[in-house]
C-alpha cells in the first residue's frame, strides 16, 4: 500500500485527479469507479477544471460502486442521481458510457448479478476511488463482509445510518439496505484509490492501514491489493503510527510518476 499524506481535501482532489488523468492518457476509454458521499467531490471539481483546461473526457466510460435499495427512481439522494450530478453532469460523459447497480429494481438479486456481468463485460474496472466509513467499510461493505463477497443487497449498520443522515429529512428517511459491490469485486479493480479526511475517519484510518487484516475492518483487504494507494489528509493520518516514514517514502520515491 502507498501512503500520501497531504495537507488538506484540495491537493487530495488534485493528486487523484491527476492519476485519472494519466490514465486517460494512457486508455482513453478507461472504466472509473466512482465513489459517492463528501470525500470525492474535491477529486470531480479537479477533474472538472482539468476538463476546462483540455482533460479529454470523450471516451472515459463511469461505473458506481454501491446504492441504496429502495429509494424511489430519481430520488436526488440515491445515488444513480448523485454520480449523475457529481460526475456524469460536470464531466460531460453520456448515460450510455455510465454503468450501475439497480436499486429499485424488483428483484435486487438478479439486479446485483446482473450488475456483476455488467462490469465483466466492460472488461473491469481500472480505477476505482473509494471513501472510507468511520466502521472502516469500503463500498457499503460493513464490518464482518466476507473479503470475498460479490455485488449484493447489504444491511447498513446504525452507525453508518447516522453518518448519512445528513443528507435526507431524517434518520428514518436513510434505507436500511444497499446493493453494493463486494470486497472481492473491488478487490479485481487494476488501481484503488482510497481517501479519507478528517479526525473522525482517523481510528478507521489507522485500522485498515496498521492494523492486522480483519473482515472486521474491510478496508484492510487494501493490505492485499497489488496498486492500492491511500491519500490522507494530516486529521485522517494523525493516528497512523508510522505516518514520518510514510511521508519519508513519498518525497524519496525514485522515479516520481504520481500514483
Ligand atoms: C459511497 C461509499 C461509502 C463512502 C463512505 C464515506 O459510495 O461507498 O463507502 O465512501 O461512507 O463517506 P463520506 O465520504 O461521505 O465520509
Amino acid at each position: 500500500m502507498e501512503i500520501v499524506i497531504v495537507p488538506d481535501a484540495a491537493a487530495q482532489g488534485e493528486l487523484a485527479a491527476g492519476a485519472v488523468a494519466d490514465l486517460l492518457d494512457r486508455k482513453p476509454d478507461a472504466l472509473i469507479g466512482v465513489a459517492t458521499g463528501s470525500t470525492p467531490l474535491p477529486v470531480y471539481e479537479a477533474l472538472q477544471r482539468r476538463r476546462d483546461r483540455g482533460l479529454s473526457l470523450d471516451r472515459a466510460r463511469i461505473c458506481q460502486l454501491d446504492e441504496y435499495v429502495g429509494l424511489p427512481v430519481g430520488h436526488p439522494e440515491s445515488y444513480r442521481e448523485v454520480v449523475r450530478r457529481e460526475v456524469l453532469d460536470r464531466l460531460g460523459i453520456s448515460d450510455d458510457r455510465f454503468m450501475g447497480p439497480d436499486g429499485s429494481a424488483e428483484d435486487v438479486v438478479a439486479a446485483c448479478a446482473a450488475y456483476e456481468a455488467t462490469l465483466k463485460n466492460a472488461g473491469g474496472v481500472d480505477f476505482q476511488l473509494l471513501g472510507i466509513g468511520t466502521d472502516g467499510h469500503i463500498g457499503f461493505n460493513e464490518p464482518i463482509s466476507s473479503f470475498a463477497s460479490r455485488t449484493r443487497v447489504k444491511t447498513l449498520t446504525e452507525q453508518t445510518r447516522v453518518d448519512n443522515a445528513r443528507f435526507f429529512d431524517s434518520l428514518d428517511d436513510v434505507p436500511q439496505h444497499v446493493l453494493t459491490q463486494g470486497i472481492g469485486t473491488i478487490m479485481e479493480a487494476r488501481h484503488l484509490v482510497l481517501l479519507a479526511t478528517g479526525e473522525s475517519k482517523a481510528e478507521a484510518v489507522a485500522l485498515a492501514v496498521e492494523g492486522p487484516l480483519a473482515a472486521i475492518v474491510p478496508a484492510s483487504v487494501l493490505q492485499l491489493h497489488p496498486h492500492a494507494t491511500v491519500i490522507l489528509d494530516e486529521a485522517a493520518a494523525s493516528r497512523l503510527k508510522l505516518a514520518d516514514y510514510y511521508r519519508s517514502t513519498y518525497r524519496t520515491k525514485p522515479s516520481w510518476q504520481g500514483i
